[in-house]
């Protein structure tokens, strides 16, 4: 099938590569020229596992292009918009200018029977709204939410755990929804479940899915409190209530919390949509969620000024992360960035390092300092601080090699992801997140 896609930032770039790998002739669309041209290139602008790999097959393979002339969009059967919708400057609901613009500039392209699928996350309500700007062209409008995870991004979009289609309760709308399932044919051969919906509840199912996700978190970071003050060790907690097959282990990591790109600006926006529509106390409990992450921050940074005796100042403190977790070189919203801001701006000597995201953590945060060798950041520190569980930290890292760079024996574990035990015989001070 002709496909187009229009936005090629994180989600679009993906999804323009898994769309060509099943065997569709894809166009990405997007007004960076040099995001386009590192594309055209097989070059990801971003770190992700298998996306270049699968770019290139794409570009061998003359199913897949890249450019900045949205009239390159012509004549595709479906046009995916796939475009940011970040946070408002002057408030914490979505900012839809991206989605509308897309919207905007793709209609005079469309034609009859044609269908427009968005992914883009945005509040309830937003197909409605614009729908009528897409059937003016005789064109159908369908929502169809992405829940791919960074790092796994390639994988959540071949093998998704569900695809959701929403669409107008039209004839048009349910001819729309055998089009994407023609998309997505080979997916759903393999067992994936196809989902048909309303458009409001396909829109609903992506803010619910990150919202759940993140009170599953701070659910968990919570107990994490409780568990500081009573001895209880909040991980042992975790894998007992995990076993529960009602709870599950996934999403009961505790430490320092959520960040990236969606969970928190995709709850924030969904207490200003739900407040919108006269219904804020049903997810109020949303505004708890971001309490308790945020507090978690600032937890670690008082463990490890306790830590080290009740300040900081002028001590050496490497920082392990930077990234809002492992496997992304994204730092938007990132937890492990923040203890390291705080950590400096209360007087200490901080040093950062991190596997992939050092060269956005620079720009975004120029007055730390930066070392991108692991063991060249531990040498000399008194303390040392993990807030991103990259296997480097986590798995690669021994007590005895770290002791062996440091000039203290004092380790903050922000993730609750090394192995107190194991950190406690090599003489460390060790500290973790709700645990003893
Ligand atoms: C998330 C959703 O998982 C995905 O479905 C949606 O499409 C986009 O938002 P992503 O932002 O890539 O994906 O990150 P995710 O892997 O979900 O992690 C989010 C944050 O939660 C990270 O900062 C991570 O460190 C933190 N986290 C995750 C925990 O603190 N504990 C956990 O147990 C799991």
């Amino acid at each position: 099938m002709r496909i187009s896609v229009i936005g090629c930032g994180y989600l679009g770039a993906v999804h323009s590569a898994a769309l060509a790998s099943m065997g569709h002739e894809v166009v990405g669309v997007d007004i960076d020229g040099e995001r386009i041209a590192a594309l055209s290139q097989g070059v990801a602008p971003f770190f992700e596992p298998r996306l270049e790999e699968l770019l290139r097959e794409g570009l061998d393979a003359g199913r897949l292009r890249f450019t900045t002339d949205i009239a390159d969009v012509a004549g595709a059967t479906v046009h995916f918009v796939c475009v940011g919708t970040p946070e408002r400057k002057t408030s914490r609901a979505a900012d839809l200018t991206f989605v509308e613009q897309a919207i905007d500039e793709l209609a005079p392209h469309l034609e009859r029977g044609q269908v427009v699928a968005a992914k883009s996350t945005v509040p309830v309500g937003t197909a409605e709204r614009l729908s009528p700007r897409v059937e003016a062209r005789g064109a159908t409008l369908v929502w169809n939410p992405e829940f791919l995870r960074e790092g796994w991004a390639v994988r959540d979009s071949i093998e998704p755990d569900r695809i959701v289609v929403g669409v107008a309760g039209t004839p048009a709308g349910e001819a729309a929804a055998d089009v994407l399932r023609e998309v997505y044919r080979d997916t759903v051969a393999s067992g994936t479940p196809f989902l048909v919906t309303d458009w409001a509840t396909a829109e609903l199912v992506k803010v619910a899915a990150n919202a759940y996700l993140a009170t599953k978190i701070s659910f968990i970071n919570a107990m994490a409190e409780i568990a500081e003050v009573t001895g209880a060790d909040v991980t042992l907690l975790a894998d007992a209530l995990g076993h529960d097959g009602r709870i599950g282990r996934r999403y009961l990591g505790s430490g320092i919390g959520f960040g990236g790109g969606c969970l928190p600006k995709d709850i924030r926006a969904f207490v200003a949509r739900a407040e919108e529509l006269g219904r804020g106390e049903s997810v109020a409990f949303l505004r708890e969620v971001e309490a308790v992450n945020l507090r978690r921050r600032e937890r670690a940074v008082q463990l490890t000024v306790d830590a080290l005796g009740g300040q900081v100042f002028e001590k050496r403190i490497t920082v392990l992360g930077a990234a809002f977790k492992p496997h992304s070189d994204d730092i938007r919203d990132s937890p492990a960035l923040e203890v390291a801001v705080r950590l400096k701006g209360l007087g200490a000597a901080v040093t950062v390092t991190d596997p992939a995201a050092l060269d956005n953590a620079r720009l975004r945060y120029p007055q730390l300092r930066y070392v991108d060798d692991r063991d060249e950041a531990l040498r000399g520190a008194d303390a040392v601080v993990v807030v991103t569980e990259w296997d480097e930290y986590r798995r690669r890292l021994t007590p005895e090699h770290a002791a062996s760079l440091t000039a203290g024996r004092v380790v903050v574990d922000g993730r609750n992801c090394l192995d107190a035990a194991a950190w406690r015989a090599a003489g460390w001070t060790y500290r973790g997140m709700g645990r003893p």
